[in-house]
């Protein structure tokens, strides 16, 4: 039911468009001259490990895309939990990220290691477990998040984690300093960005709540860098409203969750430009499914999407979190603590 209080989530979601700012402001230079990654004294690496749970994860998707897209450097996604046995190459650097810097998966596999290998944490809180336990330490800087749902956290995570990455490709010659320069004058654009996106989202989400709120599952897609802003998007949904909710690459819809579209599915789906979605879309409609574009000029939510070409659309994850935020309140349930869930999860 609406309520008058105001919830720390819709708070921190505000929040965003002002921690970005303060990031920029704190280490835009330093990533285009490369100062950044020498801050942290580590090795030279060819190959980069993201270890991370949750929301976290999602993060580590878009900063992993960056070092390949960049510098053409190999990258792999390790959910924390599953980090045992794998293989890590010399000239490995691992990032760990946690907002909490307590996650009892992402400890468990720091410590399991191996330990001959250069780790670094990208933390909200620096005086954490985490921290104490690798080479090296970037705070992401968002500032006190309360909410159990990571909002502003992931937006600062993705940001310092991208620019950390332009910083060392820089470093290492992969990248020349006019062109990270360049990319850097993109992401100064993304607090207005955000701030654009958050007046979009909360004109447009209202209405898309009363026309999905009695659906029982969702469905996410993307295609390329959108693929983890749609994986985070399905992630707030189930945690903060208890629906079902899958995120997969809009080319993977015929290949299997195009049997759960029925009349009135919803299909949120964060545009942002790629011109294979539109045939996505159409499969949707021929079964009655009920589209939500996020994204470009004529989109549900109109906010334009596709052009910050660091990170991919990073403000889409504002609609994300405000439909995941809306519906869930429209429904009654405590969107900072949502059941079951912790704001930090210290077991495995
Ligand atoms: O503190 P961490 O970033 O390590 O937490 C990881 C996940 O537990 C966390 O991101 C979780 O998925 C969020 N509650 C999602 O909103």
């Amino acid at each position: 039911q609406p309520t008058d209080r105001v919830d720390h989530m819709a708070r921190e979601i505000d929040e965003q468009p002002d921690a970005a700012a303060r990031i920029l402001d704190t280490i835009g230079d330093d990533i285009a001259n490369g100062a950044l990654w020498r801050s942290l004294e580590l090795a030279p690496f060819e190959r980069l490990r993201l270890l991370a749970c949750g929301t976290s994860l999602n993060a580590g998707l878009v900063i992993g895309g960056a070092v390949s897209r960049f510098g053409g450097l190999a990258h792999n996604i390790v959910v924390a939990s599953e980090a045992a046995g794998t293989i890590v190459e010399p000239g490995t650097l691992t990032i760990a990220i946690s907002q909490s810097g307590e996650t009892a998966d992402v400890l468990r596999a720091v410590e399991e290691g191996p330990r001959d290998r250069p780790m670094l944490a990208l933390v909200n809180n620096l005086h954490s477990t985490l921290a104490r336990n690798v080479d090296a330490v970037l705070g992401c800087s968002a500032g006190a998040e309360i909410g159990v749902a990571a909002t502003k956290t992931f937006v600062c995570q993705v940001l310092v984690g991208t620019g950390l990455i332009l910083s060392a490709l820089v470093e290492f010659g992969r990248l020349s300093s006019g062109d990270a320069a360049h990319l850097v004058g993109e992401l100064r654009s993304l607090p207005d960005r955000l701030a654009t996106a958050t007046l979009a989202a909360r004109a447009a989400i209202p209405g898309i709540v009363d026309e999905v709120r009695h659906a029982s599952g969702f469905i996410f897609l993307g295609r390329g860098a959108a693929v983890p802003y749609a994986m985070e998007g399905a992630l707030k949904l189930k945690e903060l409203t208890y629906r079902w909710a899958e995120a997969y690459p809009a080319g993977e819809l015929k290949h299997g969750p195009l049997a759960l579209v029925e009349d009135g599915t919803p299909v949120i789906v964060v545009d942002n430009g790629d011109p294979r979605l539109a045939g996505n879309i159409a499969e949707v409609l021929a079964r009655g499914g009920r589209v939500v574009t996020i994204g470009r000029a004529g989109s549900v939510v109109d906010i334009p999407l596709g052009t910050l070409s660091p990170c991919g659309p990073l403000e889409a994850v504002v609609p994300l979190q405000l439909l995941a935020f809306t519906l869930a309140a429209e429904l009654g349930f405590d969107v900072d603590k949502p059941r079951n869930l912790a704001k930090s999860v210290t077991v495995d």
